[in-house]
């Protein structure tokens, strides 16, 4: 292309040196101009032949295409936590992968335009849809509502639109254990009734009560992963989690002991230390993230067309706030700083997980979570990439 450039540079100098000479009627000149004019002509031909020969010239882009023995999957979300974490799997295990983020949140960090979005999936032959793309964060949601309900909801019914138009077969949706609110039992099992007590866990339950009408008259392929506290990031050091400074008032227990333990705040807040519970603190069960998007890929795997398959994806193993800021301490190496403070509303005492049903029909267990370890992996990124990038 440069070189073709170049060619057709050359004489439109000439050209307008030439064309004053052609007053002259120089026939010497007039025959070099029409040489020139033969040459450009003759050049810019050859180059037309090269760049029809290019395989993307007026060649569809692969990715608009079906192919056979090649998935693709579009991440929604996927410059967030979890879902770069699952893209970068799928391209390990040899997926053809499409990301669309709106990069509000997420490592990088309007809504769905639902023309953009028909465009994406009218350009693109997806085979299935992970979609992670929400805002995430249970304090923010009691605030802005209506946001959640927006990006969550109906967003959802806006991809779950457009696959069905688009006939794409697979869908594996991110769900969350604040779909079940406060259940009287532990551990939690996907029979558990889900009585969300806050908007981001109703938004997601109504998402989840959408894809589950649809699919009474759909042979689409549904999958959908509540998740309990993810955790962790990836071994190999290439990514972690990093939201926008801005959100950390609403972040995570993992974010804010990280921020602690690099004096970016003065120290943690433990809330609650009177629950029933061995220590009096609050009990959760932690996933780490690699064992997360396991499970989305032992899911896209086993998804059947026709059926909806729910799962818990945690490890059936609650830990208590005191037990996680000890494992935090431990992996960072720094005496993190702890105020414990009376409880705060709309906390709940325990949450665990039983994920025998994930573990009998998808064949999946949390084989790389272990709270101290998975805290180092995740504290070594946070150490390299202290603005997140
Ligand atoms: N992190 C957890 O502990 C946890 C637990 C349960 C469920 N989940 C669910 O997992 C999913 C991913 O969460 P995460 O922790 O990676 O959050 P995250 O904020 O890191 O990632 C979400 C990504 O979605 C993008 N996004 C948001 N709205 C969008 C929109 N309208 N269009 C396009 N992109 C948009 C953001 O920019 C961000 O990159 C969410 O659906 C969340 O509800 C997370």
């Amino acid at each position: 292309m440069l070189s073709f450039g170049r060619t057709r540079a050359q004489p439109r100098s000439n050209r307008s040196m030439s064309l004053g000479g052609m007053d002259y009627s120089d026939p010497k000149r007039k025959n070099n101009v029409v040489g020139k004019i033969l040459l450009a002509a003759t050049l810019t031909a050859v180059c037309i032949i090269m760049l029809k020969q290019c395989p993307t010239f007026n060649s569809p882009s692969p990715f608009s295409l079906r192919e056979d023995g090649m998935i693709h999957v579009l991440v929604t979300g996927g410059a967030g936590y979890i879902g770069s974490h699952a893209a970068l799997r799928l391209l390990k295990d040899g997926y053809r992968v499409t990301i669309v983020d709106n990069l509000s949140r997420g490592n990088l960090g309007c809504s769905q335009e639902p023309k953009a979005v028909n465009s994406i999936f009218s350009q693109n032959a997806f085979d299935a849809v992970m979609h992670f793309a929400a805002v995430a964060y249970v304090g923010e949601s009691t605030m802005y509502p209506l946001k959640y309900y927006h990006n969550i909801t109906s967003n959802t019914l806006v991809v779950l639109e457009s696959m069905a138009a688009n006939d794409v077969k697979t869908l594996i949706y991110s769900s969350t254990c604040a779909t079940y609110g406060e259940p009287e039992k532990m551990p939690i099992t996907e029979d558990t009734p889900q009585v969300p007590i806050n908007p981001y866990g109703k938004a997601k339950k109504m998402a989840e009560d959408i894809i589950l009408d649809f699919s009474k008259n759909s042979d689409m392929a549904i999958m959908i992963l509540r998740y309990f506290n993810v955790i962790g990031s990836d071994p190999d050091g290439r990514l972690g989690e990093a939201p926008r400074p801005e959100l950390r008032e609403h972040g995570r227990i993992s974010g804010a002991c990280f921020d602690a333990a690099r004096g970016i705040i003065a120290g943690l807040k433990v809330t609650g230390t009177d629950y029933k519970t061995h220590d009096g603190t609050c009990i959760r069960d932690y996933i780490d993230v690699t064992d997360l998007v396991d499970a989305h890929v032992k899911a896209l795997e086993k998804a059947m067309p026709g059926k909806v398959g729910i799962y818990n994806v945690g490890t059936g193993m609650g830990r208590s706030v005191k037990e996680f800021v000890q494992a935090c301490k431990k992996a960072t190496g720094v005496d993190i700083k702890v105020d414990y403070l009376p409880r705060r509303p709309g906390d709940y005492a325990e949450v665990f997980s039983d994920p025998s049903k994930i573990n009998r029909e998808l064949n999946w267990t949390a084989k790389y979570t272990d709270l101290q370890k998975s805290l180092k992996v995740a504290w070594r990124w946070q150490k390299s990439h202290q603005k997140g990038v």
